[in-house]
């Protein structure tokens, strides 16, 4: 038998997950696991039917690997994979339907509106974005409901930015998440299910150079400072840890999230988003945490296989 590494795809993530792709399989591999890394393409199908791997372990970032549907075919062709059910992932990867389901679930996260392209359209920009300003205030942060890597993503510190903020955001999804800023320490808690529930890894700071956490600031290397674990009181940090596992129970996750938060000036904790296929690249803060915690990121990753197959 073998496992699959499913990663690419088409994605606007594409490239960042043939990164995580590789580091997950060759970490796998240096434990002697017999391990295929495959891209997610049009021969998907037909290979895992002619050959079903023991296992998939998906990292496919973005559309299709985080919203379920990859996962569907998967649940269809009864193959055992790493991860959150097709469902959950629905849910989750739309940002405005992770925030109601926390929310419900006692956690803080800013407040936001969500807006389909063509509101635009019907309502006139002038008079959308007058009042997106008028409810929210700013500074805002602009991003697509649905994405990752910060695609398409920016924040708002006065009202004319807001106009070209929602231009490059919809380049990249056709609905946008308008949500508050929040001032404050940038943390995220990977959780990871063992024998137990849900474990929360240590939180990681990001410090990113003009506090921008883009594309560039994510994965080229040296260009974000991080502290792990986060400088944050102990009560900080054991609220961290446990919003973080909140999220990922109320979500229904499985195996394996990454929740990506802000501690504010009074210390309150303010839910962003979570991943269901958190970056596994060399600059990624998942490893990160794993290595912090004393762990390795092949053994973390059999483990997760073998829940799978038990
Ligand atoms: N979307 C990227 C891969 C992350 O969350 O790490
Ligand atoms: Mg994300």
């Amino acid at each position: 038998g073998h496992v699959i590494v499913l990663a690419g795809g088409l994605s606007y993530e594409r490239e960042v997950s043939l990164r995580s792709g590789r580091r997950v399989a060759e970490a796998l591999r240096s434990l002697d696991i017999p391990v295929e890394l495959r891209d997610a393409d049009a021969t998907l199908l037909d290979s895992l039917a002619s050959d079903p791997p023991d296992a998939v372990f998906p990292v496919l970032h973005g559309a299709a690997g985080e919203d379920g549907s990859i996962r569907d075919v998967l649940e269809l062709l009864q193959v055992p994979y790493v991860g959150a059910r097709p469902d959950a992932c629905r849910v989750a990867w739309d940002k405005p339907s992770a925030k109601a389901v926390v929310r419900r679930a006692g956690i803080s996260t800013p407040a936001s509106v969500a807006l389909p392209k063509e509101i635009f359209h019907d309502l006139g920009a002038a008079s959308v974005l007058a009042r997106i300003i008028d409810r929210l205030g700013l500074p805002l942060s602009v991003k697509p409901t649905r994405g990752g890597s910060a695609l398409g993503a920016s924040v708002v510190r006065e009202a004319a930015e807001l106009s070209a903020a929602m231009v490059g955001c919809f380049a990249y999804g056709d609905a946008a998440l308008v949500e508050r800023y929040v001032e404050g320490t940038e943390v995220a808690v990977s959780v990871i299910d063992r024998e137990g529930g849900p474990v929360a890894l240590p939180p990681v700071e990001i410090l990113a150079p003009g506090g921008l956490y883009d594309y560039t600031a994510r994965y080229d290397a040296g260009d974000t400072e991080f502290v792990t674990p986060a400088r944050l009181s102990p009560e900080a940090a054991a609220r961290v840890a446990e919003t973080a596992v909140t999220a990922h129970r109320a979500l229904g996750l499985r195996d394996i999230s990454r929740t990506d938060l802000i501690v504010d000036a009074a210390g309150e904790v303010q839910f962003l988003e979570v991943n269901v296929a958190p970056g596994m690249t060399e600059t990624s803060l998942l490893p990160r945490a794993v290595s912090v915690a004393g762990l390795e990121l092949g053994a973390v990753c059999r483990d997760l296989i073998l829940r799978r197959l038990a």
